[in-house]
């Protein structure tokens, strides 16, 4: 379990440029969860993550992963090491010169036999579609594909816990759609808890809990759908009204009741036909 008490961080602290990123915020993570860290640009989603994952620490509160204290300087190796951190920029993560090197180095430094590494470099090149891409330099590709790169690696690595600091920015909607389903599939079968950060309400229907933050401050904790029904919340926040959130109001203006579950386009295309059939009767 991941626990966030009373944290509060400040770049620049104590000096007269002081900035308040994040502003006590407390919350709980079990294993196996899947949450979706939700915010607008400079709400401290980054500064969040960066703390959950031992690089910077709270300057007031704790954060223990599993029992042990981030601030710990003698177990920051184990903090690390349990929770893995997929970076906004990936250039900032990447430093091998091929993609099976990028890949093979975390879990090198872990004392994995090499059999072990190379199961679990292929493992992680088929998840995020890079299988051609296996000898080619990170240098070399795009913005997306080397997002797929920054993911890949921390697969190949095996944490309890992924953070992903906004992993899905620079890719089309179809690599979007693969490394949300890549998440799924690692929650669901390998059991790894993941937290992702966006900007992007849609995103958001993935978890099974969202964490919202405004202006450093966690607004509000709960299931997707409870925020998604309020629309005062979402534009309170700046988060975007996704469209199918538009088409159910546009729909409820004309009389027509679509059941509160209709989040994905499939399901409000089946509600549509359902309650059409309906009528016909
Ligand atoms: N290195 C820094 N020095 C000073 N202030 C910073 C620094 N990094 C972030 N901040 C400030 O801290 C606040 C939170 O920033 P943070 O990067 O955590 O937000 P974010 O939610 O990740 O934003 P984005 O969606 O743009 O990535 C912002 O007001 C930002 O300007
Ligand atoms: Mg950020």
């Amino acid at each position: 379990m991941i626990e966030v008490k009373n944290v509060s961080y400040f770049y620049n602290y104590k000096t007269d440029d002081e900035i308040k990123a994040v502003s006590d915020v407390s919350f709980k993570i079990e294993e196996g969860e899947f949450v979706v860290i939700l915010g607008h640009n400079g709400s401290g989603k980054s500064t969040l993550s960066r703390m959950l994952n031992a690089l910077i620490f709270p300057h007031k509160g704790n954060i223990l992963v599993d029992g042990i204290d981030t601030s710990d300087e003698n177990k920051i190796y184990d903090v690390r090491t349990n929770v893995g951190m997929v970076f906004q920029n990936p250039d900032s993560q990447i430093v091998c010169s091929t993609v099976e090197e990028e890949l093979a180095f975390g879990p090198s430094n872990l004392g994995i036999s090499r059999d072990e590494i190379f199961k679990r470099i292929d493992f992680a090149l088929k998840l995020t579609d890079l299988e051609e891409y296996k000898f080619t330099s990170p240098s070399r590709l795009s913005g997306g594909q080397k997002q797929k790169v920054a993911v890949a690696s921390v697969l190949t690595m095996k944490p309890k816990y992924i953070i992903l600091d906004e992993p899905t920015s620079m890719l089309d909607p179809y690599g979007r759609l693969k490394i949300l389903d890549t998440l799924r599939t690692l929650n669901k079968e390998e059991k790894i808890s993941i937290i992702l950060v966006t900007q992007l309400m849609r995103e958001a229907f993935e978890a099974d809990r969202v964490l919202v933050m405004n202006k450093g401050n966690l607004v509000f904790d709960g299931n997707p759908q409870k925020l998604f029904s309020n629309r005062e919340k979402l534009k309170k926040y700046s988060l975007d009204v996704p469209i199918i959130g538009i088409i159910s109001e546009k729909l409820k203006k004309m009389g027509i009741k679509v059941s509160k579950d209709s989040m994905t386009s499939e399901s409000l295309a089946s509600e549509i036909v359902r309650l059409y059939n309906q009528k016909k009767k």
